[in-house]
């Protein structure tokens, strides 16, 4: 570790001590969900995305800085070409740093190939998204998946070993909010947690998001008639807001931007695809590592210091407006979510 760079660098305006990296490593994906993107997208040039190694070395300097917990998202982060190579190599970071947490976020489609080689690299946890269990409605709404696919992928993580899966739902009126239950249930047979997430207006996508919104409180009323949901103290460092169901050893989740927001204790940043660092998911407020990398080859501390200064620049939180047109215009798969 650097001398003159100590573990609590990473403390911005408002005394929030960020100790969480989000990376998206491609914004590629083999889905095409209809919150997420648009029906036609134009992906960004290879040679702008960061290099692998590019990836590990700003990983590396955030491990320490003190950051504890990295998510390796997309696009899908399972379809980056090396992907295995990455793990292998965050996992000796745990073993030489103060991180704590290596985990992934994943749409499931590739989990037959790549879960065990994930487990085995040090990935801890796994989230994984599923908004519905009926095939022709999960065609729909991720316009080119496989159910069955992915239900064999959740599958194949479940057989390699992570310490604990969490489903990831996002609920729309009209397109799947009568699943509900019927996710909380498949979750709870098959042990697992699941979060259910607000819809948030990250890129033009072909809906209205203001028709499709659902809050939850709705969605927890759907659930409060069908089990005994728990207040729990459980806190991943996430924005999730959990309870237990009784006679289960499943969690549920509620992400929720919009009605309860999480901003005051928010401890992450992102790291896009072609390498610019996001102090908040809903405001444009960023500073590009990539220039800093490739100006600066090899120099950790010129990296570390504009990681530092960078913690100047975070804004207090989003505005997100369900009935307004996007003030966000990247879509949530170059952010990583
Ligand atoms: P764990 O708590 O570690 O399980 O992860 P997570 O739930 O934060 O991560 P995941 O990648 O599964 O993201 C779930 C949802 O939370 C996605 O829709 C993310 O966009 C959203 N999310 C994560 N962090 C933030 C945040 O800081 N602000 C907002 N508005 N949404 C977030
Ligand atoms: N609003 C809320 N969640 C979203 N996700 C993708 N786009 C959006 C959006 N606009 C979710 C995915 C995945 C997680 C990383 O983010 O379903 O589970
Ligand atoms: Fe792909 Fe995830 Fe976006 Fe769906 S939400 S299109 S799976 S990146």
């Amino acid at each position: 570790m650097s001398e003159q760079l100590t573990e609590s660098a990473l403390i911005d305006r408002f005394g929030r001590r960020v100790n969480y990296v989000r990376m998206s490593i491609t914004d590629r994906c083999d889905f095409r969900c209809v919150y997420c993107m648009d029906e036609e997208m134009t992906f960004m040039p290879r040679e702008q995305l960061l290099s692998l190694e590019e990836i590990v070395l700003l990983l590396s300097a955030f491990a320490e800085l003190g950051v504890e917990k990295i998510r390796i998202t997309g696009g899908e982060p399972l379809v980056r070409h090396g992907v295995d190579w990455l793990f292998q190599e965050l996992g000796e970071l745990k073993k030489t740093t103060g991180l704590k947490e290596l985990t992934i976020t994943s749409n499931g489609s590739q989990l037959p190939k790549y879960a065990g080689s994930l487990v085995s690299s040090g990935v801890d946890r796994i989230n994984i998204s599923l908004d519905s269990l009926q095939a022709a409605r999960f065609k729909a709404l991720t316009r080119t998946g496989d159910l069955n696919r992915v239900l064999a992928g959740i599958k194949a993580a479940k057989a390699a070993g992570f310490k604990r899966i969490k489903l990831n739902a996002v609920i729309m009126k009209r397109r799947n909010e009568d699943e509900i239950v019927d996710l909380a249930q498949f979750a709870i047979q098959n042990d697992l947690d699941i979060s259910y997430i607000e819809e948030m207006p990250l890129g033009h996508v072909t809906h209205s998001r203001g028709e499709s919104y659902c809050s939850s409180d709705e969605v927890k009323a759907a659930l409060d008639s069908e089990f005994d949901l728990i207040a729990s103290s459980a806190n991943t460092g996430g924005p999730s807001r959990y309870y237990q169901i009784a006679g289960s050893s499943s969690k549920v989740g509620f992400i929720s931007p919009h009605s309860h927001n999480f901003c005051e204790s928010c401890n992450r940043v992102r790291v896009t695809t072609e390498g610019r660092l996001l102090l908040c998911l809903g405001q444009e407020h960023s500073v590009d590592l990539r220039a800093v990398m490739r100006e600066h080859p090899g120099d950790k501390v010129k990296l570390k210091q504009a990681i530092i200064d960078s913690m100047d620049i975070k804004p207090k939180g989003h505005d997100f407006n369900v009935e307004a047109q996007p003030i966000i215009f990247r879509h949530m798969s170059v952010t990583g979510g």
